[in-house]
C-alpha cells in the first residue's frame, strides 16, 4: 500500500456517500486544493465518487471526477488510496468500509453509529491490514475535538469531558427558548436546515450524544463501552414553560453529554457517562453556546480546563473534519509510516471495559415539572413524597390556574438531593390521583 503511492504525485481519494457531507467534501477538496496541497507538498486528488443518486444537481464542479454507483469498483480502483464512507447507517456502511480495509485502502468515516457500536471490530480489523480508520468528523462536526484529545492533551489523565455534543437538539432547545415554539415546529426545521441525522429520534432521544460521548470517553479515559451502557435521556418532554423557569431561576437548558472519571486513593476508576438536558448556570461559557454550534470542556490534571467550540453539524464545516482526516492520512502515506497506532488513542490493550459510576450515586439540585390538577391539597402531596425520600424544596412555582379539573404545572427545585432518592420520590409522585402526566425533571449542574 504504502509503496504503491510513493512514487506518484498526488494521493487518490474515492468519496462513497455524495448527501449533504459528501457535497461539502467535494467542495472543501475542490475549493481548498491551494491550502490542501501548500500544506502536503503535495495534491489530495478526488478520483471516483459512488453514490445511488446520479439525479441531484449538488452543484460542485465534477470535471476529472468518475460519478456512479458502483462503490465496489471504486474501492477496487488502484488510483484510490483513501476511501471515504459517508453513507452512515449500520450495514452496508460497516460492509463498505471493511471491504476497503481488506483491499488495503485506509478509510476516513463520519459515522458515530457504526463506531459506536462496531467500532472493536473496524479498529482490529484496520490494525491487522496496517491501514487507517479516521473520524474526526464523528464527533463535534468541525472542531477537531478527537484530535486535541489524542495529541494535544496526551500527556494527561483526563478528568472530564462534557458538553453540547448534538447540534440539532442545540438549535432546537435555543430556538423553542427564544420562539416559544413547539418541539415539532422547531425539530422541522433543524431538519431542513441539513442538521439532522436520517433517524431525527437520533438526535431528539439523545443517541447520536451517547454515541459520541461513547467515543469520546474511550479517547479520554480509555474506557471501552457502547452507547447502550450511558444512561440517556432526550429533549421530547421539554416544553415552553421549562426554558421560561430556567431563565427566572437563572439557568440555560442544554443537552448536555457528560464523562468523567473517578479515580480513588489507590488509582482504582470508576467512570460516570451520561447524556439528558441539563440546567447549566446563565453566565456559564455553556450557556452561551447557541443554535447548532457545540462545544466540549476537557479537563486534563496537567492542562486545566480547556474549551473546544465550532460548529456540530453542517455541510461545511464537518468536511472540515473529514478533508482534515484525509490530510493527517496522505502525509503518513507519504512518510512511508506503517499504520494505525491508537486510533482511540489508548493502544488497543489499554482499551478496557472499567466499572461504571451508576446513576443512583449522582448527588445535585433538580427542576421538576409536575402537572397536576388545581385543587386544593394537590401541593401538599406531592411535597409529603417528596418529603418522604429527604428531599428540600427550594423554590415552588405554579403557572397559571386552571378551572376546576384542568392541570397545570407546578415546578420546584430541589436542594441538592440524591438521585436514588429522586427517582423513588417521582415514582410515588406519578402514581397520585392529581397528578396527570409523567413528572419532567431536569438536572442541574452549577460547576461549569
Ligand atoms: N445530527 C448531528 C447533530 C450531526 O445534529 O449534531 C453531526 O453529528
Amino acid at each position: 500500500m504504502v509503496e504503491k503511492v510513493a512514487d506518484r504525485s498526488s494521493v487518490g481519494v474515492g468519496l462513497i456517500g455524495f448527501g449533504t457531507i459528501g457535497t461539502g467534501v467535494a467542495k472543501v477538496l475542490r475549493q481548498n486544493a491551494d491550502v490542501i496541497e501548500q500544506r502536503l507538498g503535495f495534491p489530495l486528488r478526488l478520483v471516483r465518487i459512488a453514490d445511488l443518486d446520479l439525479e441531484t444537481d449538488r452543484r460542485v464542479d465534477l470535471t476529472d471526477i468518475r460519478f456512479d454507483a458502483d462503490s465496489a469498483g471504486l474501492i477496487a480502483d488502484p488510483e484510490v488510496d483513501i476511501v471515504i464512507e459517508l453513507i452512515g447507517g449500520y450495514d452496508v456502511a460497516k460492509r463498505m468500509i471493511l471491504d476497503s480495509i481488506d483491499a488495503g485502502k485506509h478509510v476516513v468515516t463520519a459515522n458515530k453509529a457504526l463506531l459506536a457500536l462496531h467500532g472493536r471490530e473496524i479498529f482490529a480489523s484496520a490494525a491487522k491490514a496496517g491501514v487507517d480508520v479516521a473520524f474526526e468528523a464523528a464527533v463535534g462536526g468541525g472542531i477537531p475535538i478527537l484530535r486535541s484529545l489524542r495529541e494535544g492533551l496526551a500527556a494527561n489523565h483526563i478528568e472530564s469531558v462534557l458538553g453540547i455534543l448534538n447540534g440539532t437538539t442545540n438549535y432546537v432547545l435555543t430556538e423553542m427558548e427564544r420562539t416559544g415554539e413547539a418541539f415539532e415546529v422547531v425539530l422541522k426545521r433543524a431538519q431542513d436546515l441539513g442538521y439532522a441525522e436520517a433517524d431525527p429520534s437520533f438526535d431528539v432521544d439523545g443517541i447520536d450524544a451517547a454515541h459520541k460521548l461513547a467515543l469520546l470517553a474511550a479517547m479520554a479515559f480509555g474506557a471501552e463501552l457502547t452507547h447502550e451502557q450511558i444512561p440517556t435521556e432526550g429533549i421530547r418532554a421539554l416544553t415552553p414553560v421549562d426554558f421560561e423557569l430556567a431563565a427566572e431561576f437563572g439557568y440555560r437548558i442544554k443537552l448536555l453529554g457528560i464523562a468523567k472519571c473517578h479515580r480513588d486513593v489507590a488509582g482504582n476508576e470508576r467512570i460516570e457517562v451520561r447524556v439528558h438536558p441539563t440546567m447549566v448556570p446563565a453566565g456559564s461559557m455553556l450557556a452561551g453556546v447557541d443554535a447548532a454550534m457545540n462545544a466540549v470542556e476537557v479537563i486534563g490534571d496537567a492542562v486545566g480546563p480547556t474549551l473546544y467550540y465550532g460548529a456540530g453539524a453542517g455541510e461545511l464545516p464537518t468536511a472540515s473534519a473529514v478533508v482534515a482526516d484525509l490530510m493527517e492520512i496522505a502525509r503518513e502515506i507519504r512518510r512511508g509510516g506503517s499504520g494505525p497506532v491508537a486510533p482511540l488513542s489508548y493502544m488497543p490493550d489499554h482499551l478496557v471495559p472499567k466499572p461504571l459510576f451508576p446513576m443512583s450515586e449522582l448527588r445535585g439540585r433538580a427542576y421538576l415539572r409536575f402537572t397536576a390538577v388545581d385543587r386544593p391539597g394537590v401541593l401538599s402531596h406531592i411535597t409529603g413524597a417528596l418529603g418522604e425520600q429527604g428531599i428540600g424544596i427550594e423554590s415552588v412555582v405554579q403557572k397559571g390556574s386552571g378551572t376546576a379539573g384542568d392541570s397545570v404545572p407546578v415546578i420546584l427545585l430541589t436542594h441538592p438531593t440524591s438521585e436514588s432518592a429522586l427517582q423513588a420520590a417521582l415514582e410515588s409522585v406519578d402514581r397520585l390521583d392529581d397528578v396527570t402526566a409523567p413528572t419532567v425533571m431536569v438536572r442541574i449542574e452549577e460547576e461549569l
